[in-house]
Formats: structure tokens, sequence, C-alpha cells
């Protein structure tokens, strides 16, 4: 049989081995604003992009961009199912209701959920550790600031921004304990005018340092024109503002997006709740500006080897609230249930959450 084999004529112009398109595991990204040019949907296309790279024939991805968090979500949804998407990616927190919805429904579609809690049979839940980037963002924060108060324009009230806002001024105060915060909502993910109202207002009030759980480099650009400094979020915004960027904490998805497309095509998609940060290679400060003096980047580095090894964690007490209570005793570190409710400001910021 082998002899016979290799007596046989090549085919003419035999095809590369390419598996049928029938064979290939269909993914699908659903995405709350436009791609864009950097921010959160941005990293979430880069990492669609590293994948359909990485797994080449295997898969098929495709994705819609601009997707309100209300019916429409079900929609496109329902729709990536019909086209024969048996993976989907619902990338906002917003999705929740309506991934639950649908995956009822579309029992052979797995459903990964980023940032929400709801999980079910064929739905994953997972986020990355945003605020291990905020807490390091923090510290050069502490560093930067002149008026000793820092800003943060923030986007939708669910504990992951209050979480952030309180990582990004704990970092701040790990340099001077005596630094202030102030928070502007916006009320939305993505809206590069109130972004950059929220920030002028910050900047108006005494801010000269700020971060922001928005998606687009709005705020930044904002600082640029003001002489003030701001951080790039999500993705590398260094080329939005040369003077202003102090350095970007970036999430990189494509590390969770191999394994889940790795596990969906070994027919071993499990489930769960992932939560991946600096240690997993899901989070990152990155370009961290010149000006930055060297003891402060050596801190990050430090703060940044010990979230790798696990000796250290951003919610370690003693942590009080603004009203003066103690959150943490001294000593005593966050478990993942008191991070996911965070729901006070710490002290220093000033304000009540929304809500
Ligand atoms: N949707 C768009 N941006 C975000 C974000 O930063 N966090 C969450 N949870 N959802 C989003």
């Amino acid at each position: 049989a082998c002899g016979k084999k290799e007596e046989a004529p090549a085919p003419a112009a035999a095809p590369a081995a390419q598996a049928p398109a029938a064979d290939k595991l269909k993914v699908g990204f659903m995405y709350v604003s436009p791609i864009g040019d950097g921010g959160w949907t941005f990293q979430h296309e880069l990492a669609r992009k590293a994948i359909q790279e990485k797994f080449g024939d295997k898969i098929e991805t495709s994705m819609v961009e601009s997707v309100p968090e209300s019916a429409d979500a079900e929609r496109v949804m329902r729709d990536m199912a019909g086209q024969g998407n048996k993976l989907v990616f619902a990338t906002s927190f917003g999705y929740q209701e309506f991934v639950q919805k649908a995956a009822a429904d579309l029992k052979d579609v797995k459903f990964e959920h980023a940032t929400g809690y709801k999980q079910a049979d064929n739905v994953a839940v997972y986020d990355s550790k945003t605020f291990e980037g905020a807490y390091l963002a923090g510290l050069v924060a502490g560093a930067m600031t002149k008026t000793k108060t820092v800003g943060v324009v923030a986007s939708v009230p669910i504990p992951e921004v209050v979480r952030n806002i309180n990582s990004f001024v704990l970092g701040a105060q790990a340099i001077d304990p005596s630094i202030k915060a102030k928070v502007v909502w916006v009320n939305e993910w993505f809206s590069p005018p109130k972004e950059s109202e929220a920030a002028t207002s910050l900047l108006n009030g005494g801010v000269d340092v700020m971060y922001q759980n928005t998606n687009s480099p709005a705020v930044l650009k904002t600082a640029e024109e003001r002489g003030a400094y701001a951080f790039g979020k999500d993705g590398d915004m260094s080329a939005f503002a040369p003077k202003a960027h102090l350095g970007s904490a970036v999430i990189n998805w494509t590390p969770y997006y191999t394994k889940v497309v790795e596990d969906t095509l070994a027919g071993n998609w499990q489930g769960g709740n992932y939560w991946w940060g600096v240690k997993e290679g899901a989070m990152d400060l990155v370009k961290i500006a010149d000006q930055v003096p060297q003891d402060i980047k050596d801190k990050v580095e430090k703060a940044k080897a010990g979230m790798r090894d696990g000796s250290f964690a951003v919610w370690t007490g003693p942590i009080k609230d603004n009203t003066g209570k103690e959150v943490l005793a001294a000593g005593q570190v966050a478990d993942d249930g008191f991070l996911r409710g965070i729901n006070f400001y710490v002290n220093g910021v000033e304000g009540k959450v929304p809500g």
C-alpha cells in the first residue's frame, strides 16, 4: 500500500492541507465601541487577530463592533450563532443579561463574557486584573503630581471601576500618603467628548495627573493640551500624547483567548471564572516616560515582581475607606470576594460612590 502511494501522480496544484470550511471552529467577537485606534476594544481586536494568526486554518474569526449593551446585543449573538459560530466572546460588562438569554437558547454555542459574574453551563466569565495596572500607574502618578491631587475619569459605576480608581490612588499614596484624589463619572464606556469634558473639570479642580477607566485616548489628549499628565489604559496610547503620557496600563487578552480556543478545539471547553493579571502576562504598565525618576521605575518593577511571585498584593491592609472606617486590617490581604464587591472609596478620595 505504501509503494502504491509513491507511484500515484501528485494531484495538479495540490491545495495546501486546508480544513474544509465546515470543520473550522468559527469564533465571533462582539465589541461595545468602535475598534478605533487604541483602548479596550482595540485590545480585544489585537487578540482576535493574534489567535487567527496562531491557529491559522483551524479557526475562522469575525467581529461586530459598536454593539450597544441592549437587546441589540442578543440579536447580534443570535446572528453569530446562525452563521455557525460555536464560540462567542462578548466583551463588555453590560452584555451580561443578553448573554444569559442567548446562551439559554443556543446550547451548542459556548459563550465567553468579559467582566461579568453570571456563569452557566455554556457561559464562562473572564476578566483581567486591570486594578494591578491601575496601581502601577498610581506609583508613577504619586511621584509626578505637584498639586498632590490626582484624578480619575470614571466610566460605569460597577465594582471593577471603583476598584481601579482606588487601586490607582493606593499606588499614588504608596509614594506619598498625603495625596488626594477626585473622580468624575461619565456613565459610559466610550464617549470621547464626555471623557474630555470630565478631564477638563478635573484639571480645573487642581488635578495634575489623571487616570481613566473609559475607552478612548481623550483624557490623554486633554492632558496634552493642558500641560498635565495622564496614562494610557487597556492599550498603548503613548502616540496620542507624547508629552502628557506617563505610561500605559495594557491588557493582553491573547494568552486567555489562546487557552479558550485550544480547549474548545480539543473538545475540552470547561467554563468557569478566569481573572488573569501581571502574573499570567495579561497586564503590564508599559512605556513609562523618560522623565519618571529611576527609583520610581524600580518601585514599579519591584511591585510587578511581587505580583508575579505572589509576594505582593495591591489590596493589603491597613486600608481605610474615605469615612475613616478600616476595611482591611494591617497585614490582611483581600480575597477575590472582597475585590469583586468593592463599593467604597479609599481614604483620600473625594465624594461618594454613585448608586
Ligand atoms: N466595556 C467597555 N469597556 C469596558 C471596561 O473597561 N470594563 C468593562 N467591564 N466593560 C467594558
